[in-house]
């Protein structure tokens, strides 16, 4: 099972487009169907233009109908696993349950697991907008 979300991120990664930062990131989301999604980081010249790997595997996730997801996988090519960004992290939250698992990474098979709520503590939710 997590071996399946490593590897996909693990491949993904490849792909990343990041000639700028020259970090190159994959993330590979699980949805309740089962189905894996992948995503890689995509650089612009106009650098804040740029999207992370996360978002890539979310977009993904969202476009081929699912919108649940159930495990949470990063990997970059750093020294030490990476934590998502604070966008992502709200990106994630969006479609995750706090107890879901994250694991962030290296290329190298060092790995740091922690959950949605650990990241996002006092996340902002659609319950707010009911009032
Ligand atoms: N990046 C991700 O794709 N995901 C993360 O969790 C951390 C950062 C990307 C964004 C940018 O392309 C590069 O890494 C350097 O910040």
């Amino acid at each position: 099972m997590g071996g399946e979300v490593r590897q996909e991120a693990i491949n993904v990664r490849t792909r990343a487009y990041a000639p700028y930062s020259g970090f190159k990131v994959g993330a590979a989301v699980r949805a309740a169907s089962g189905v894996i999604y992948a995503g890689c980081n995509v650089e612009n010249a106009a650098y804040p233009e740029g999207t992370c790997a996360e978002a890539g595997a979310i977009a993904a996730m969202v476009a081929a109908g699912d919108t649940v997801i159930t495990d949470v996988y990063v990997v970059a090519g750093s020294d030490t696993p990476v934590p998502p960004c604070g966008g992502c992290r709200q990106k994630l939250a969006e479609f995750g349950a706090g107890d879901v698992p994250v694991t962030m990474a290296t290329v190298a098979g060092t790995e740091q697991h922690t959950t949605l709520a650990d990241l996002l503590p006092g996340a902002f939710d659609a319950a707010f907008l009911e009032g």
